[in-house]
């Protein structure tokens, strides 16, 4: 082989069709990549610029120094399963069997991922609310299921029930529900909960409720979750990621809580997509829980301090906007700043004026061309936004 030679170059071989033709390379990384490029801010792609805990980040080196490097069990440590547990116990009343009921995975991607290869199945339907996160559309289509979006109603992004119950259908299998949503903020509230409850009583739907950013919620508001709801807590898959609670998305651990014979299912995934997740962090996450048990009620105050910065820093913008109910992510209206469409918008933010963000048509099967919104990561130290918000302010 020749240095200028790539493999496919000297292999003649009929390479198959994609069996995802239209899954390109996740906006998050281009944004990301874009803002690197043009030394731009990066408010795109939602992770923390700050360190989380040092004391959980050195129960992770204790653990590796003290030989816990082999497999973790395939279900998750122990003593991990136990502190989720406990915690849903804690904070939503809800009962779950640490054996049988509890799966540590890599990251809440996977989780989401395994729960839909294990119920869904060809020509089988999953409804999606748009905007919705990109990585649910992938998983439905590769196991052969068929992604029906229904839109979120504008301004509010609430679900639309009447929507929803019309296009339920025998072929219905999964509903996939992400509070509190990813771009929006917005939150499910108890009243949304019964509403879903009404609609898939006598039905075999499946519920997967992605709940990522469960302690990132604002204004003294509760999380909702799936988990506070008996009798929906029964036919879902709860996800949830501690890279989002303890500022360590690189680490990629995440779990999933569904009732025994749903996760019996979901593990017979689990164990061949990944088998198990890093033992050292599963370890240190555990302690940490154990040692700083209320860490995470300290969260929704840290980040609406964020969040009012950042709204603050961008009030005398051109943007409109309403502060995220949760999440660490700010959607804004740019229609009084320009009237790009918002993928070209976020290119010339990132390129000219050196501030990235997310178009949020590309969570959108359907965008409407009418809307034109942004979402800002708002997880970022006060320096970075006080940077961006003057930025923004001279558009
Ligand atoms: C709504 C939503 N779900 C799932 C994930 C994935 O979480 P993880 O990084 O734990 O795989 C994210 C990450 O950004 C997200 O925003």
């Amino acid at each position: 082989m020749h240095s200028s030679d790539t493999l496919h170059s000297v292999t003649p071989f009929h390479y198959p069709t994609t069996k995802l033709p239209k899954v390109g390379t996740t906006i998050f990384s281009v944004m990301s990549q874009l803002a690197a490029q043009h030394g731009a801010i990066n408010l795109s792609q939602g992770f923390p610029d700050f360190e989380g805990p040092e004391a959980l980040r050195e129960r992770v080196t204790y653990h590796m120094a003290h030989g816990a490097n082999q497999y973790a069990p395939m279900t998750g440590m122990p003593s991990l399963r136990e502190a989720i547990a406990e915690k849903v116990e804690r904070l939503y009343g809800c009962q779950v069997d640490v054996e049988t009921e509890v799966t540590v995975t890599s990251g809440a991607t996977e989780a989401i991922f395994a729960a839909i290869s294990a119920v869904v199945r060809a020509g089988d339907e999953v409804i999606v609310f748009d905007p919705c996160y990109d990585c649910y559309e992938p998983a439905i289509e590769i196991n052969g299921g068929i992604c029906r979006h229904l839109p979120l109603t504008l301004p509010e992004f609430n679900i639309d029930w009447q929507l929803l119950k019309s296009s339920l259908t025998p072929r219905t299998r999964m509903i996939i529900v992400n509070t509190p949503h990813n771009p929006s903020g917005a939150t499910l509230s108890k009243a949304d909960l019964d509403q879903l409850a009404d609609l898939v009583r006598d039905t075999h739907i499946l519920l997967l409720g992605d709940e990522v950013y469960e302690h990132i919620v604002f204004d003294d508001q509760p999380h909702n979750s799936l988990l506070t709801h008996a009798e929906l807590a029964a036919r879902s898959f709860v996800v949830s990621s501690f890279g989002k609670t303890y500022h360590t998305t690189g680490w990629k651990v995440g779990y999933c809580i569904a009732p025994a014979p749903l996760s019996v299912e979901l593990r017979k995934v689990h164990q061949y997509l990944t088998f198990s997740t890093a033992t050292p962090l599963q370890l240190a996450i555990a302690d940490y829980m154990k040692k700083d048990p209320h860490y995470t009620n300290e969260l929704p105050a840290f980040y609406q301090q964020k969040r009012d910065l950042f709204c603050a820093l961008i009030r005398d913008s051109g943007f409109s906007f309403t502060p995220a109910k949760g999440t660490y992510f700010q959607l804004v209206d740019y229609s009084a700043v320009s009237d790009l469409d918002d993928v070209s918008f976020a290119r010339w933010l990132t390129v000219e004026k050196g501030v990235a963000a997310i178009p949020v048509s590309v969570f959108c099967a359907e965008p409407n061309p009418s809307m034109k919104l942004v979402r800002f990561c708002f997880a970022k130290g006060a320096d970075t936004l006080n940077q961006a918000g003057a930025r923004l302010c001279q558009l």
